[in-house]
């Protein structure tokens, strides 16, 4: 495992840069992005690498991690919009460039979704780098503790842990799904590359904990440890108790 801590002002920018070598490298890559306040700065600055490097983005294809049920594409809070906004749309990606678990309704075969999902990852010939923000209680995508090691794509109940930590994207706990759809641990954990960011002292505890203590399906993002390629991406705030 690499630790990088790093002044916030180079926080996006190495994120980004990690991406854009990968793409310059193998312009058909499959990069794997999460969404959340850590990874916004990063998604923009990709784009604007790209754009300005004249990169040629025709081949790259992108898998998202995780959405909302009952949450459609047009909502604001939904992971697609977000993406769409900070990433997909700045580019101009092709719709076949994008893969993504959106406008989940209750009512269809939610599980069927999950298969096609993987099914599309294994055709794309696996997920090169999969980028990961963490959940204050370690969760990463949607996988929240108590989460299998070996599961695959499939559809979670939310933690109310997490749903209180999503208020500020739905206006109140009411409005935050009670249900989501994720990539599973296995699924994330085959990705050639995994890069963990993590910003802020509120993430201080929990990154001690997942990237420390021993690997535990009480904290998912312990599991990452046994990842043989992964890179943590921290500020100061985020990396101070590793620090101590
Ligand atoms: C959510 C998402 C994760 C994300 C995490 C961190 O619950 N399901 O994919 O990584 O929260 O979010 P933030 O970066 O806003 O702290």
């Amino acid at each position: 495992m690499e630790i990088l801590i790093l002044e916030e002002n180079k926080f996006d920018d190495k994120a980004a840069e990690i991406a854009l070598t990968q793409i310059k490298n193998k312009p058909n890559s499959t990069i794997g992005f999460a969404t959340g306040n850590t990874t916004v700065g990063f998604h923009k600055r990709l784009a604007e690498k790209l754009l300005d490097e004249k990169v040629d983005i025709s081949t790259f294809s992108t898998f998202n991690l995780d959405e909302y049920v009952g949450v459609s594409s047009q909502n604001q809070s939904s992971c697609y919009y977000r993406m769409e906004e900070q990433f997909f749309k700045p580019l101009k990606l092709r719709k076949d460039q994008i893969n993504f678990l959106n406008d989940l309704s209750e009512h269809e075969d939610l599980q069927q979704r999950c298969i096609q999902f993987d099914k599309k990852i294994e055709e794309c010939g696996g997920i090169d780098i999969q980028f990961l923000g963490i959940g204050l209680n370690g969760h990463i995508g949607f996988n929240e503790p108590g989460t299998a090691f070996e599961t695959n794509t499939h559809v979670v109940d939310i933690d109310l842990n997490t749903r209180e930590s999503k208020i500020s994207v739905f206006g109140s706990l009411d409005n935050v799904p009670k249900q989501g759809v994720t990539m599973g641990i296995k699924s994330i954990m085959m990705a050639q590359k995994i890069v963990l960011l993590a910003k802020g002292e509120s993430k201080a505890e929990i990154i001690f904990k997942s990237l420390t203590g021993p690997a535990t399906k009480d904290i998912p993002a312990s599991v990452l440890q046994l990842h043989p390629n992964l890179v943590v991406i921290l500020d100061k705030a985020a990396a101070q108790k590793i620090n101590q």
